[in-house]
């Protein structure tokens, strides 16, 4: 089998830290969204692995490489425009061949992985397979409707009168005969070919399609909270280590995570948290299911619930930094001069809570 990887697309609702640049490469626990769908599918045994790309084509090619780190082969399909994922499907024909395949959305996080998913796909011949999660807010997702034996009756995407609470989780398993589906389907109403249609068509036209309930969690980190939810989950379920240095005068508490080359001095850390390489806490407090990224500075602040992202530092804030979302190689600090004031360099679409 071989997999497909979508990582084109444009990020909207994480405006704007993928302003310019991808939100499959915002980490969620320190490491890329992106490489934890790289390692899901390497962990299922699949080694030949086909990654779609737009826009940020240059950024993932220089994060991802050819996939030597995680012992995989990437080729990379260039999307001109993100026309929906079932276009995604149309122009990997050539890398796809007559292989069966999983394709999975570069942005979504699972519990669990997929070996045992793969596993039996591998082993049958049914000609999809699909994974549903119950979900709060069916309305923001492709659903499926199934009949009272567990199968499958009808798929919509983003429906404003929900069927059913089940989403369509972002990995499908597909036989080749998905292409004649995705070349017989139109654009639906918001201009794209949804892949929850043609496998509508797969169904309607007497392909084997099975639904496979998942129990886990499954976060869609499309969204700014999903993503803060995705790394709670995430940080919660790590095997800390701490590899870094702590000083005497500091405090760290439940499950901690301190890499390698990072300083932990004269600081209070609550986990579930990380702290990346070569990052320094310097008279601070970093509070449950924050992470932050290597080679950032945190002196005389407080942060918890948070991602902070690399390079960026946060110097002397007298509130709390909470539920928050910092980019790269932000600067957030005290002003220095008088008058008292607050001085901003913001990005466009950027978003600040001030007390
Ligand atoms: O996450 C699960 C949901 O994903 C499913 O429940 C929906 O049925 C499915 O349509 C999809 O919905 P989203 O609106 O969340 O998809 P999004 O546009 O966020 O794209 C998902 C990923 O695919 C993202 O990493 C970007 C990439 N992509 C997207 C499009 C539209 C592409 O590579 N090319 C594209 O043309």
């Amino acid at each position: 089998m071989k997999g497909l990887i979508l990582s084109g697309g444009k990020g909207t609702r994480l405006y704007p830290i993928t302003y310019t640049s991808a939100k499959q490469l915002v980490p969620v626990a320190n490491k890329p969204v992106l490489f934890r769908v790289i390692e899901a599918i390497r962990d299922a045994g699949i080694t030949d692995i086909g990654i779609v790309v737009g826009d940020t084509a240059e950024e993932i090619k220089r994060a991802v490489g050819q996939g030597e780190r995680w012992g995989v082969k990437v080729t990379y399909i260039r999307q001109e425009a993100p026309l929906g994922l079932a276009h995604a499907v149309k122009i990997s024909q050539d890398y796809l061949g007559d292989e069966r395949f999983v394709m999975f959305l570069g942005d979504n996080v699972i519990q669990g992985g997929i070996s045992e998913l793969i596993r039996q796909f591998a082993e049958s011949d049914w000609n999809s397979q699909i994974v549903l999660k119950q979900v709060q807010h069916p309305q923001q997702y492709g659903i499926a409707q199934l009949d009272d034996q567990g199968r499958i009756v009808r798929l919509i995407e983003k429906p404003k009168e929900p069927p059913s609470d089940l989403a369509l989780v972002g990995i499908y398993m597909f036989d080749h005969h998905v292409f004649e589906a995705v070349n017989a389907i139109e654009p639906s109403w918001r201009g794209e070919l949804e892949i929850t249609d043609a496998i509508q068509w797969l169904v309607e036209h007497g392909y084997a399609v099975y639904p496979y309930i998942h129990r886990g969690w499954w976060i869609d980190t499309g969204k700014m909270e999903d993503l803060l939810e995705a790394n709670s989950l995430v940080l919660d379920e790590l095997e800390h280590v701490i590899a870094g240095y702590v000083d005497k005068d500091s405090q760290i508490n439940g499950k901690v995570t301190i890499e390698k080359g990072a300083e932990i001095i004269n600081s209070r850390i609550r986990g579930p948290v990380i702290i990346g390489e070569d990052s320094r806490i310097v008279k601070s407090y970093v509070g449950p299911f924050t992470s932050i990224y290597h080679h950032v500075l945190i002196e005389e602040s407080e942060i918890e619930h948070s991602i902070v992202m690399e390079n960026s530092q946060i110097l002397g804030i007298p509130h709390r930094i909470e539920d928050s979302l910092i980019g790269r190689n932000v600067v957030i600090q005290r002003s220095p001069i008088k008058p008292r004031a607050y001085k901003l360099t913001l990005g466009d679409n950027s978003r600040v809570g001030i007390l």
